[in-house]
């Protein structure tokens, strides 16, 4: 049995001060103002420079992408496989799609599309290609949709929680990658 001596002795746990779920009244207040951001209020946070940069890089790899697939589908034509050819231009259309949505979202974040041509390829992820070969264009193609993946996967655990409609649209643009990936991955055993 516990004696009365020792209860006197256990200290009483601290009071954890618990942080309450409340939406912040200043932040709220603040996103009356500055009504030349547009769709970014305070809760943003100081990461635009940085999703926008990260944006522009990829907008510069789709573009690229576009370009090669778009070589290919035309210098392909007369090769072995008239169905991939067809193809290379199904991806070049879906890459000028997922150009179109960051080009998109870098206006709504308050920046500015790069489509500079001089320095497309410097900015790119993924690398063009002038392969004759079918099968080096496959390789080329699945190396860059690698590439892609990679990318859009460090971009999704970069941006986190900090700008979920960003994630949501890199999480799609990523699915679409992957599957452009399977697709010349089997197209390659064939
Ligand atoms: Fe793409
Ligand atoms: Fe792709």
């Amino acid at each position: 049995m516990v004696s009365h001596n020792e209860l006197a002795n256990v200290k009483p746990l601290p009071k954890v001060k618990a942080k309450r779920l409340a939406i912040d009244a200043a932040a709220l207040a603040a996103a009356r103002g500055s009504l030349e951001q547009g769709a970014l209020t305070p809760h943003y946070g100081p990461w635009s420079e940085d999703v926008i940069k990260l944006l522009n890089d990829s907008l510069a790899t789709e573009l690229v992408c576009v370009l090669r697939y778009k070589r290919h589908h035309f210098t392909a034509e007369g090769l072995a496989s008239p169905k991939i050819a067809e193809e290379f231009l199904v991806h070049a259309n879906e890459e000028s799609a997922h150009a179109d949505r960051l080009a998109r979202r870098i206006v709504q974040l308050g920046g500015k599309p790069d489509f500079s041509p001089d320095s497309l390829l410097q900015r790119s992820h993924a690398g063009y290609d002038e392969s004759t070969d079918l099968k080096a264009m496959i390789v080329a193609n699945l190396i860059a949709e690698r590439v892609a993946i990679e990318s859009y996967s460090q971009m999704i655990t970069l941006v986190g929680d900090k700008d979920s409609t960003t994630r949501r649209l890199l999480e799609d643009i990523l699915g679409d990658e992957q599957q452009h990936a399977e697709e010349l991955k089997d197209w390659l055993a064939d």
